[in-house]
């Protein structure tokens, strides 16, 4: 296992592009499950979980390529297996969303429950619930999902997929996904908005399935008796883009993130706006404007996850860290994962004045942060983790990096780019 180096306080400045969205392409690996033609995706990153992925299509019984710039090739023709085993699964939650496409191609589907995760209970009820909609039998048996078409296939129907936790990403994909080869008219109420939710749509549809809706909470799918090979663009990481700005922020570089979507950033921008830290944008490109902390610290400003396109979840950590360089208190609510917190102890660590307090965490904001070894434990804690080292003064070490591998492609390249000194060493 890798740790990263960091000696903070080197002034930030430079360009960096994003990668394409790790959560948009895991949920279209999946779909390649519903053709026997090949899918071919361009501009994908290349990271742990993608390759996870892309073990678990080949495991399937698929033929599954990611090229040097990204390019991948799945082609899911002949036997395809209906079984994702617990090995593969427990690595990477994401992969339960082979369950829908497996289903509507096979008529049946066992796929492993991945158990929890680092922040806490990550349950599937959403997802059950609305593959019964579909006409599936679904029963747990020795920590498997065993779901079952009936006669003649899955069929089209109205599907509420609302939670106390508000919308499902990975429950909407899916769902989605069950409904393509499903007999009539799937609506979907209280879908996820995400965009990634929308990029796998726009990649369904031009496999040939029938979808409008996709962005908003209410998604039809007309059934089709196939779906066909296509070429998809994946869409930039949002998430990944929205880091490097973050990171920018906390310097008081200027960092010009490119190859992004401002447009799906609103929260953060707001925030930042809010915040009176300096930044402009256009159609694809976020840069932060110089400036400096000690003269003109952020404002403390406080953040409550929602659903998009409120503000994400996977961002949340990296927000904390530039509110521990802010002036005064501010409150971070957390409502997606009451417990994604495993990021509060670690920048404490590094001088962060945190109390948490149920779901929130209250920030006091302090001028200096000093660098002192860390321990990764999800990846965008981590994030923030290495974030918060590149201001700290002195060395940071964080370990366990192969959490940030799993969602950041070469990070060390992209902020040596920029004028950070950060190395990785073997721990
Ligand atoms: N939930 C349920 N029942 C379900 C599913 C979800 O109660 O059956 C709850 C969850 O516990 C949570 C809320 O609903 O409170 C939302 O969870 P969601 O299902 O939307 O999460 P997910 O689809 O499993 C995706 C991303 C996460 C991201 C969340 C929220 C992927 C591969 N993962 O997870 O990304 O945090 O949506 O936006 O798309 C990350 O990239 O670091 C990451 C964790």
């Amino acid at each position: 296992m890798d740790k990263l180096i960091i000696e903070g306080g080197r002034p930030l400045e430079g360009t960096i592009r994003t990668c394409g969205s790790k959560n948009a392409v895991l949920p279209i690996l999946a779909a390649s499950l519903l053709t026997g033609e090949t899918l071919r995706i361009t501009g994908a990153p290349r990271l742990a979980d993608v390759s996870t992925m892309l073990d678990i299509l080949r495991d399937l019984g698929a033929e599954a390529d990611q090229a040097e710039d990204g390019t991948i090739e799945i082609s899911a023709e002949g036997d395809i297996r209906g079984e994702a085993p617990w090995e593969r699964v427990r690595r990477m939650r994401g992969s339960v969303c082979v369950m829908g496409p497996l289903l509507t191609r096979l008529g049946r589907a066992k796929v492993s429950l991945p158990g929890g995760c680092a922040f806490g209970v990550r349950p599937i009820d959403i997802h059950l619930k609305g593959l019964r909609a579909l006409g599936a039998k679904v029963r747990i048996e020795h920590g498997y999902v065993v779901c079952e078409a009936p006669p003649g296939g899955l069929r089209g129907g109205r599907v509420f997929l609302g939670s106390a936790n508000g919308p499902s990403v990975l429950g909407t994909a899916n769902v989605v996904m069950a409904a393509t080869l499903a007999r009539g008219t799937t609506t979907i109420e209280q879908a996820a908005c995400e965009p990634e939710i929308v990029d796998l749509c726009d990649c369904l549809v031009s496999m040939g399935a029938k979808i409008s809706g996709q962005g908003s909470p209410m998604i039809t799918v007309e059934g089709v008796d196939e779906l066909h090979g296509a070429e998809h663009p994946v869409i930039p990481d949002r998430i990944e883009a929205g880091t490097y700005v973050l990171a920018g922020a906390l310097a008081g570089g200027q960092v010009r993130v490119e190859n992004c979507v401002p447009t799906h950033l609103g929260a953060l921008l707001d925030r930042m706006t809010e915040a009176r830290v300096p930044y402009t944008s256009g159609e694809d490109w976020i840069e932060t404007e110089a400036y400096d902390l000690g003269e003109r610290p952020p404002r403390s400003t406080d953040v409550t996850t929602h659903a998009y396109p409120g503000f994400p979840t996977d961002l949340q950590a990296q927000w904390m860290a530039l509110m521990t360089r802010a002036e005064g208190l501010s409150i971070i609510t957390e409502r997606i994962f009451s417990d994604r917190w495993m990021h509060v102890p670690e920048l404490e660590r590094l001088g962060a004045q945190l109390r948490r307090q149920n779901t929130a965490v209250v920030v006091r904001g302090t001028r200096e942060l000093s660098g002192a070894p860390v321990m990764a434990s999800d990846l965008r804690a981590s994030a923030a983790l290495v974030m918060a080292g590149l201001v700290a003064r002195g060395s940071t070490e964080v370990h366990r990096v192969y959490h940030i591998d799993r969602g950041y492609e070469a990070i060390e390249e992209r902020l040596q780019g920029i004028g950070a000194a950060i190395r990785r060493e073997p721990e």
